[in-house]
């Protein structure tokens, strides 16, 4: 499955399941903008490493929940790598709260980022990703597990995996695909953060194989999705999570 000759912009790439889905594109071939909001030096360490095996990759800060930063990271990656073939909406964000306990600003950030970032990238695909493209966008099979203190995040997610569905049909015509992914558990900062020993292994336990998952898990995945053996699977979302649903 080689990806010679396509540009890859993955938000998020900084760190956790981002990080290996832009190596792994770029080790098919890809170019790869590798996006992040503030972890600058961790986003160069990316870059740099796809350099060492002789890929080519270029980090550029934008925050997906600012229109105009979304506008910028795509402008700036078709100044760089000349087209844009693949985008993989996997920046996001997720706080765990009784809803007693959320906030209107945890509400709006986590749509800014994770619903209104995933759609205006989308937009922004519209009018510049080649014939011929992929678009993944990134949910959760907890939108599925109906889990307490999930509430605002699952919501955010079934609104991604909703705009995919609505969008395939508009995207259809251009021949680009769009499809959402939907991790279990990963072991990246995002679902180790804040929890105890004890409920990591309770989540261990709840799917088949009795382990999290890690990025390749999902990275793998996502290489399936972008190659050209899967483009008549549209508007789907794609739950990738050892069984756990
Ligand atoms: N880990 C899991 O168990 C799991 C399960 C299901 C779904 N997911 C989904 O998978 C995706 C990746 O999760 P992860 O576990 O890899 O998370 P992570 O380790 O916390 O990494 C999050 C990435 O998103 C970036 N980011 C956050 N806010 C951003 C913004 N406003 N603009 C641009 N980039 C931003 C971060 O960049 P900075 O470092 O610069 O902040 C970082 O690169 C998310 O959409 C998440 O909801 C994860």
């Amino acid at each position: 499955m080689t990806l010679d000759g396509k540009v890859a912009i993955v938000t998020g790439a900084s760190r956790g399941i981002g990080r290996q889905i832009a190596i792994q594109l770029a080790k098919s071939g890809a170019r790869v903008a590798v996006n992040y909001a503030s972890s600058r030096e961790q986003a160069d360490e990316v870059v740099k490493t796809i350099e060492q095996f002789g890929g080519e990759a270029a980090a550029i800060q934008a925050d997906v929940s600012k229109v105009n930063e979304v506008e910028r990271l795509f402008s700036e990656t078709l100044t760089r790598f000349g087209r844009i073939d693949i985008l993989v909406n996997n920046a996001g964000i997720m706080e765990n709260y009784a809803i007693a306990d959320v906030t209107e600003d945890v509400f709006d950030r986590h749509f800014a980022i994770n619903v209104k970032g995933t759609y205006f990238a989308c937009q922004q695909a519209m009018k510049h990703m080649s014939p011929g493209g992929t678009i993944l966008n990134f949910s959760t099979s907890v939108s599925g597990a109906m889990l307490p203190t999930y509430s605002v995040y699952a919501a955010t997610k079934g609104a991604v995996e909703q705009l995919t569905r609505q969008l395939a049909k508009e995207f259809g015509p251009k021949d680009i695909v769009i499809n959402c992914i939907a991790p279990g558990q990963v072991a990246t900062e995002l679902f180790l953060g804040g929890k105890s020993p004890e409920l990591i292994d309770s989540f261990r336990k709840m799917n088949a194989f009795g382990r999290l998952g890690e990025p390749e898990d999902i990275a793998n995945v996502v290489e399936l999705l972008v190659s050209d053996k899967a483009r008549w699977i549209t508007g789907q979302t794609i739950r990738v999570n050892g069984g756990f649903i």
